[in-house]
């Protein structure tokens, strides 16, 4: 994995801060990771944390301009070996399944040809709606690489699925798709 580029998007649930750990674990086993942060994401935890873990500034506007004559979107894109969403919330989801682009990440996952590795975090009725469950198939179908969610206490009180799995996990799981050298 040293080496790749994996482009890392928060999006706004609650286990956002811990993109953290998965930054630092990844960066220790020498990824080059970016940062993409959802406005959601950066009311959770603040991007100069994730800035600082990652060694690069977090993108999270789409209009910011770069200083490239490529817009940052189709660079990050273009560039990625695998784009990892770690936590994704429901809308991520269904913005993803329904090809919907408002915001930076969204752009990015339909403009990229890379891996998609998905861990979806949300309270356990949100993630078992018909809705939800609807687009996560949407995404395993198209060939998307889904983290099943851990069960447990949720930060919404509630005791059940829906819990961002451990982070070592995620990170097991992405090493074994990045290939582990
Ligand atoms: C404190 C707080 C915690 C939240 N946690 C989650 C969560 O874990 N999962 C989720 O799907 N949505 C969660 N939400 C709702 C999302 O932040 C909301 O749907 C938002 O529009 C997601 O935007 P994004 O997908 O662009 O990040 C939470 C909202 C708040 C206020």
């Amino acid at each position: 994995m040293k080496g790749q580029r994996v482009v890392l998007g928060v999006t706004g649930s609650i286990a956002a801060y811990r993109a953290a750990d998965l930054t630092s674990l990844l960066v220790a086993a020498g990824v080059d990771v970016r940062v993409v942060m959802t406005e959601a994401a950066t009311k959770i935890v603040a991007p100069i944390t994730l800035q600082t873990l990652s060694r690069h500034p977090v993108a999270v506007d789409l209009w910011e301009e770069n200083g490239n004559w490529e817009p940052g979107h189709i660079e990050l894109a273009d560039s990625a070996d695998l784009l990892a969403v770690v936590p994704a919330t429901a809308n991520t989801i269904a913005l993803f399944a329904h090809g919907m682009a408002p915001n930076l990440l969204t752009n990015i996952y339909l403009a990229t040809r890379a891996k998609v590795f998905i861990a979806p975090a949300m309270n356990g009725k949100m993630l078992a709606h018909p809705a939800t469950q609807a687009n996560l198939r949407i995404l395993e179908n198209r060939g998307h690489l889904l983290h099943e969610t851990a069960e447990g206490m949720l930060a919404c009180g509630y005791e059940g699925k829906g819990k961002l799995a451990p982070v070592e996990s995620i990170f097991e799981r992405m090493k074994s798709l990045l290939g582990s050298d």
